[in-house]
Formats: structure tokens, C-alpha cells, sequence
């Protein structure tokens, strides 16, 4: 997915930009380029390829600047080359562009009518010519008049030679945030980008129009001048560095202890038998709630589906999950006796930010459960609860899971006390509980070894199935989507008493079947497909409790998990799902942390 950078200040902008660039190659990119004002003149350096075949070709051009743009491009419109790169260029103006521009052939048309030609295939060269077209002495204005005709989801970032202290910023779907310094500014898409620079943020919002100079900043939103607030980010720069992990998707798994802690730690009063989740006002419209729903897209799809069994067993109360491309195109029942709960790591997916929309039109009380503060979700729901993983930089999801699941657990919990369904002892009973999970995680984590072997043994395979029941089946669920998405072997999760219409027959010799078997309330009838698996001559590798050795008698690989309180086993059975796709991806040569054809956040529908 394309990023963006920015930098106005007195440092050597090149260098920063260059940097700060080189923090989003995690989200996946084909070219990469630089626009700097030197010496009062705008130069743009562009390349396909990787930030280093950038800082390549800018050395050689010796730039003195401290203001300049940067973007890493991933195609949409037009193949990746040097040409379609971006910056694009118009008469002295370089726009760098994340999203997409739905109507600009007929820009294009009206434009080329007008004198303009063009030189790449791109939408993004069209708005520079727009805001060409549209100056008149002030950049600021230039975009703004522009991009009223823009229709699609966008963000930009534009410098000029007219007005060489002036960096303007335009966000509309797309995310794009000020990092605010000492005398100094930056912009970027995505806020690992600026860590190491300044952890005070402005999340633009749509429609923002935001004007940096050397004297500070201004936002104008629909002719309005806007205060917007500086958040300050918790997030320190060490948790977007790889640390010494070979890469951040296995950095991200080990830190799972940590991240779950972080969540839930001042959630909970054990003294006043209280949580602080959410605001008092949300709290009273809370108490009339009578149905959820619960939408997402993904590994966060995944973490609902989890945290249905949770909300419907401490909060008896109606819960329906669904996918949020689904969701949003469904004539779903919704009032405002409705909680919809929106789950994003990014906070930025569009399809639940659109499904966000949806609900909260048709009167639903929305709450989001998001990791990026000041997200579009975040900001958009009525309230929202923080997962705190700190950034998650691989593509594939794995901290953020378990967070989220944190969140959905304490917040079932919180529930169940406000509706009446549990006392105080319930409550901290099963919040003790919940917060043994990092000591657990950390113990499953040993098993990395093991499944190191595991992999290396099973990495030619081609098909895996991967099977569970009850909070066990959307772990199946997430552990086939891990190894699919960074291994490229098509794997299936399925609910394992599901198997004998339909998935059964594709076992035989061949076939793996995963089974996640923790010792619950479904463990004998699991046990039960185990065999059938095993009467097919399927290879079985299970996943238990410590203390139930007799499974592996019927099993080809067998290992053993710490023993949970029963509704926590998710906790734990996704770790070495996540490790085991990993090693797989890993030994095969994978880019494990920018998977092919995926985006860290999917910004589009
Ligand atoms: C899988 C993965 C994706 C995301 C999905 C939703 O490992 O990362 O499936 O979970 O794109 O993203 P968020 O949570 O940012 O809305």
C-alpha cells in the first residue's frame, strides 16, 4: 500500500524523509520517490524498486533542502516504473498521493482540453495539473479548490517552488497525520513513520485541509478554519525497530506477553469492583442495549468471532458476527436498543469504517476496538476501547489478535456486571483469570522449537486443514489464515463437527489436519474427529491441554499448551499456530513481513 512522508523544519530533509520512508516499506511498495525544494527550485527524484535504490540516486544529486515530500507507491493505476512513480509534477507543484481518484479520466479530459499533457498513466499526475490549474498565489487555496472536484478516497501531500515554506496536506478516506516537533513538522500516512521524530500527533480528519509553515500549522474543513487536538502516542520508537528478530512478524508474536498486559492493565479495579472501558454517557445508553452485532474484516473478524461466546455467555444477550464487506451491503435489522462493535488493529480498514457508518445512521450505539489512536474507526464510533499492542508493523496480524480478544473479553465481563449476570466475585474471579493469560502466553511460547521441526517437516505440503470446535473454531479459522497469507499454501479452517459434510473427503494420506483441542466442554467429541481424520489416513497434528496424554496416541505430532481457565484457551492455542506459519514462511524464503499482494491496512473497498 502506498505511504507518505513530509518534513518542514531544519533538519536535512532528504535524510528525514529518506528515514521515515524506509518505516512504511513494511507496508508493501513497488517504487519510491522524493521531491525536495533546493536552492528554490522543486527536484524530484523517482525510481522502481526499494528505498535504497532511491537514496542511491538522490545521493548523487547532493540535495540542500529542509522541506521535501517522500511516497512509496504500490500500482493501482499504471504499471510500476520510474514514470509512474510519484511525486507527480505540474509547472513547479509535486503531489504525493495515497488512494484512488475515481473520476479522473474525465479530469484528465477537461484538463488535456485545457493545454495540460501527461506523461504517466496515473490519477495522481491528473490532481497535479488540478491544483495547477487552480493556483492563484496560495497553495492552500490551490488544493482545497482541487480537490472539491476529486471524487474518490485520497490523501495528499504537495509542495511548490512559488512558495518554498509551504508543505499542504489534503485527507479525504485516507488516512494522513501532522507529527508536530520543535520548530519542525511532519506529515506521513501511518504513524510509525514519525516515532523516532516526535510522538505528538493530529490526526487530520476528512475533509482537512492542512497548511504547514515555517511558523506553524492551520486547518481549514469546508471553508472553516478547525482546532484539531495534539495527541500525545505512547508508542515508543524501539516497538517499530526489529530488536533482533529477523523480522517483525515474529517480533510481534514474542511480544504478545507484553502487548496483553499493556491492554488490560488499569481496566479493572478489583478495589472499587469497577472497569473503566468506557465513558459514563455510553455507559447509560449501554444499560438499554438489548442485541450486538459485531463486525470486521479478517484476523479482527476472528477476535469477534471469539468474543461472541464471551459477550453471549456473560452478557446473555443476542450476538450476531459478520464480515464487514458483508455487513455493509446486508438489509440488517438495526435500532438503537442496538450495540455494534467495530474491531480494526488499523482503524483505517474501509469496509468497517463503512460499515461503522452504516450503523450508527441507522441509530445503532457504536463502539470501536482499535490499536491506532485517533484512527477514522476510532474517531468515528460513539466510544472507543484501545488495544495496546504498539505498533504492528508485520502485514500478518498476530499481536493485535490477542489484544483485541483482551478487550473483548474484560468488556464481556464489564457487561455481564452492568446487565446484572455476574456479581463482583464473577467478575474479578474471571478478570484474575484473564490476567494470567501473558504468564500462559509466554509458556506457549516455548514450544517455538518444536514447531520450527514441525515446519521444516510439513513446509512441501499443499493443502492443510485446520480444525476446532466452539472458541477452538475461530482459532482453526486464524491459524489456516496465517499460514495462507505468508506461506502461500492453501489451508482451511473449519468447525471440526462440520467435517463430515463436505471437508472429510478431501482427507487422505497426503492431508495435515491441525487440531486445536484444548480439554473443554467439546473435548471428547473433538477427540472423536480426531479419529475419523485418523480413519482416513489423515496426518494429525493436535494441539492440547498438559495433563491429556492420551490423545497423542491418535495423533502423528502431539503438544501440549498450559492448562487455562476453559473460556481463555484462545489465549493460548494461537500461538503456536502463529509460530508454526511463520517458521513455515520463514524456511520457504518468504517475505513474511510484506506477503505478497497484501496491504497492512486494506484503505479501499
Ligand atoms: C491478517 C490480517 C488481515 C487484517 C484485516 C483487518 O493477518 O492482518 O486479515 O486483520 O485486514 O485489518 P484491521 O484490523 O486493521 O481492520
Amino acid at each position: 500500500m502506498c505511504g507518505i512522508v513530509g518534513y518542514l523544519g531544519k533538519r536535512d530533509a532528504v535524510e528525514v524523509v529518506l528515514d521515515a520512508l524506509k518505516r512504511l516499506e513494511y507496508r508493501g511498495y513497488d517504487s519510491a520517490g522524493i521531491g525536495v525544494i533546493s536552492n528554490g527550485k522543486l527536484k524530484v527524484v523517482k525510481t522502481k524498486g526499494k528505498i535504497r535504490d532511491l537514496a542511491t540516486v538522490v545521493k548523487e544529486h547532493d540535495f540542500k533542502s529542509n522541506i521535501a515530500i517522500g511516497h512509496t507507491r504500490w500500482a493501482t493505476h499504471g504499471k510500476p516504473t520510474d514514470v509512474n512513480a510519484h511525486p507527480h509534477v505540474c509547472e513547479g507543484i509535486a503531489v504525493v498521493h495515497n488512494g484512488i481518484i475515481e473520476n479522473y479520466m474525465e479530469l484528465k479530459e477537461f484538463l488535456v482540453n485545457k493545454g495540460y499533457s501527461f506523461e504517466s498513466q496515473t490519477d495522481t499526475e491528473v490532481i497535479a495539473a488540478l491544483i495547477k490549474d487552480n493556483y492563484e498565489g496560495s497553495l492552500f487555496e490551490a488544493v482545497i479548490n482541487a480537490c472539491k472536484n476529486l471524487v474518490g478516497s485520497f490523501a495528499i501531500a504537495v509542495i511548490c517552488e512559488m512558495e518554498p515554506d509551504v508543505i499542504v496536506g489534503y485527507r479525504k478516506e485516507s488516512p494522513l497525520v501532522l507529527g508536530v516537533g520543535d520548530s519542525e513538522y511532519f506529515l506521513a500516512s501511518d504513524i510509525p513513520a514519525l516515532l523516532p521524530y516526535t510522538n505528538k500527533i493530529v490526526p487530520l480528519e476528512d475533509g482537512d485541509c492542512l497548511l504547514i509553515t515555517r511558523e506553524g500549522f492551520t486547518i481549514s474543513n469546508n471553508g472553516d478554519l478547525v482546532n484539531r487536538d495534539i495527541m500525545t502516542i505512547s508508542w515508543s520508537p524501539v516497538l517499530a525497530e526489529k530488536t533482533g528478530y529477523k523480522h517483525f512478524m515474529q517480533k510481534e508474536i514474542f511480544e504478545q506477553p507484553r502487548a496483553v498486559a499493556d491492554t488490560i492493565h488499569g481496566i479493572y479495579s478489583f478495589d472499587e469492583n469497577r472497569f473503566y472501558l468506557v465513558e459514563s454517557e455510553f455507559e447509560e445508553r449501554l444499560k438499554g442495549v438489548n442485541r450486538i452485532v459485531a463486525v470486521a474484516c479478517g484476523t479482527s473478524y476472528h477476535a469477534c468471532l471469539v468474543g461472541r461466546y464471551w459477550l453471549e455467555r456473560y452478557a446473555l444477550l443476542p450476538v450476531e458476527v459478520d464480515i464487514a464487506s458483508e455487513f455493509r451491503y446486508r438489509d440488517i435489522f438495526i435500532d438503537d436498543k442496538t450495540l455494534a462493535i467495530f474491531v480494526s488493529q488499523s482503524g483505517e480498514t474501509a469496509d468497517t469504517l463503512a460499515a461503522l457508518k452504516m450503523s450508527k445512521k441507522r441509530g445503532a450505539l457504536t463502539l470501536a476496538i482499535c490499536n491506532v489512536m485517533g484512527s477514522s474507526i476510532a474517531r468515528e464510533a460513539h466510544d472507543v476501547i484501545y488495544t495496546h499492542a504498539g505498533p504492528e508493523i508485520g502485514v500478518a496480524s498476530t499481536k493485535a489478535f490477542t489484544t483485541q480478544m483482551a478487550v473483548l473479553y474484560a468488556f464481556s465481563l464489564y457487561l455481564g456486571s452492568l446487565k446484572g449476570h455476574l456479581n463482583n466475585k464473577d467478575v474479578s474471579s474471571r478478570f484474575t483469570e484473564l490476567m494470567k493469560t501473558p504468564r500462559l502466553i509466554e509458556e506457549a511460547l516455548e514450544l517455538d522449537k518444536k514447531l520450527l521441526e514441525l515446519a521444516l517437516k510439513y513446509l512441501d505440503k499443499k493443502d492443510f486443514l485446520y480444525l476446532g470446535r466452539y472458541l477452538s473454531y475461530p482459532i482453526a479459522l486464524e491459524g489456516a489464515l496465517k499460514l495462507k497469507e505468508i506461506s502461500y499454501i492453501h489451508a482451511e479452517g473449519y468447525p471440526a463437527g462440520e467435517m463430515k459434510h463436505g471437508p472429510i473427503a478431501l482427507i487422505d494420506k497426503e492431508m495435515p489436519v491441525v487440531v486445536v483441542a484444548p480439554v473443554d466442554r467439546v473435548y471428547e467429541k473433538v477427540k472423536g474427529n480426531i479419529e475419523e481424520v485418523k480413519a482416513r489416513d489423515g496426518i494429525v497434528i493436535a494441539f492440547t491441554s498438559e495433563g491429556s496424554e492420551e490423545i497423542s496416541k491418535k495423533c502423528d505430532h502431539t503438544f501440549y499448551l498450559p492448562k487455562t481457565y476453559e473460556d481463555l484457551s484462545p489465549f493460548v492455542y494461537v500461538v503456536p499456530l502463529q509460530l508454526f506459519a511463520y517458521h513455515v514462511a520463514e524456511r520457504k524464503g518468504l517475505d513474511v513481513d510484506q506477503p505478497r499482494n497484501l496491504a497492512k491496512a486494506v484503505t479501499v473497498e
